[in-house]
């Protein structure tokens, strides 16, 4: 028999069932990039997974990469994301947020006063991003100074703070995808001397100082976080040596106890083989630990994966991203074994309710 449909506590989270909605881009966001009613329809309508993880919500203006994405820095987006955990839980779901900061993958239109990208590395990534004028090459980046360092630390503190103040059952700090806290980790982008540079120890210290801000502001056992070890995305090149960087980072990670960790397995969106990596490993590496660490697994997962990857003990939740965009009632489909219904992929990145909430459910449809 399956446990994917049965409850689980995920630190101080007690969640319905062991499936998770994957953080997803959608910029939909007002001025100021504030969240608004239709975002609270759409994660209400979603609120039968056991877990939303809200999508990636920058901590500063400082770190926005996107057109029209939320932020958790103002008291503005507080009372706009208040209404969308409002909403969740008054259908029952859990939601935590999670805190990003996209460093060198923004372009400067998105920036306070026309500033430049700020990351580990002077270098720009062959990457592209949407702005008002479509897509568009990312800027050239500024390193950060180590005098910056804790302000930027300070920066998720607060972002946290303000997510538990909007109303969220947590927080998931992004630690994936290219984005800043990956652009420290790996030696493909860190081309540092300072002590944020160089040594496996000086480019997790970075990760570390944030997750101490942040478990000490919002508990550990509302605080979770996601890594993709080998993703190229946002053109990350590989580090040298990923397997020996990420056994160190969840060696480093599980005597604080966090409530969850969450693994992109392969390229994300893409192959799951995209290179050999030993997740098995990381997990039993972190269970050694930390057995009550929740290991949230994603990247491509359909129903049969996801009741056997839980079946085996490889994985306590299965986050979905795409499938729970085109149904919101994913876990009923997944539960009864039902058809699901097909992503549109012209709505994905901005627009309105179509391609977002305009999405029936199964009993909708029936009705
Ligand atoms: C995106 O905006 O395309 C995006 C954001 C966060 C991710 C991945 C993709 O982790």
């Amino acid at each position: 028999m399956t446990r994917l449909f049965d409850p689980i506590q995920i630190g101080a989270i007690a969640a319905a069932n062991r499936i998770a909605m994957a953080p997803l881009t959608r910029n939909r966001a007002a001025a100021h990039q504030v969240p608004t009613e239709l975002m609270a329809t759409y994660y209400q309508q979603r609120a039968s997974a056991g877990l939303i993880i809200a999508e990636a919500t920058q901590i500063s203006p400082e770190g926005q990469g996107y057109l029209d994405t939320p932020g958790i820095y103002s008291p503005e987006q507080v009372a706009g994301w208040k209404k969308v955990t409002d909403g969740v839980h008054a259908a029952g779901g859990k939601i935590v947020l999670q805190l990003w900061h996209v460093g060198r993958i923004s372009h400067v239109s998105l920036l306070p006063g026309g500033m430049s990208p700020v990351s580990s590395t002077a270098r720009v990534a062959k990457a592209q991003t949407f702005t008002k004028d479509g897509f568009v090459d990312v800027s050239p980046p500024r390193a950060l100074r180590t005098d910056e360092m804790p302000r930027l630390v300070a920066d998720y503190r607060h972002a946290a703070k303000c997510a538990i103040q909007a109303g969220f059952d947590g927080v998931e700090v992004h630690g994936a995808n290219g984005y800043l806290i990956d652009q420290f980790l790996r030696d493909s982008t860190n081309d540092r001397t300072d002590a944020y540079g160089g040594s496996v120890a000086n480019r997790v210290r970075l990760l570390m100082e944030v997750m101490q801000a942040v478990t000490s502001e919002v508990g550990a056992d509302r605080t979770g976080l996601r890594l993709s070890p080998v993703t190229p995305f946002s053109d990350i090149g590989q580090d040298s040596d990923a397997q020996g960087l990420f056994n160190h980072v969840v060696a480093q990670l599980a005597p604080l106890k966090l409530a969850y960790l969450h693994l992109i397995e392969g390229n994300t969106g893409g192959a799951r083989d995209y290179l050999p990596f030993d997740y098995e490993a990381l997990r039993q590496r972190y269970k050694q630990d930390h057995p009550q660490g929740v290991w949230i697994v994603n990247n491509g997962y359909d129903r049969q994966m996801a009741i056997d990857g839980v079946t085996k003990g490889q994985a306590d939740v299965v986050a979905f991203g795409r499938p729970f965009i085109s149904n919101p009632d994913l876990v009923h489909r997944l539960r009864d074994n039902l058809p699901l219904a097909a992503l549109d992929p012209n709505t994905l990145y901005g627009g309105d309710a179509k391609g977002y909430t305009d999405y029936p459910s199964l009993a909708e449809t029936a009705g």
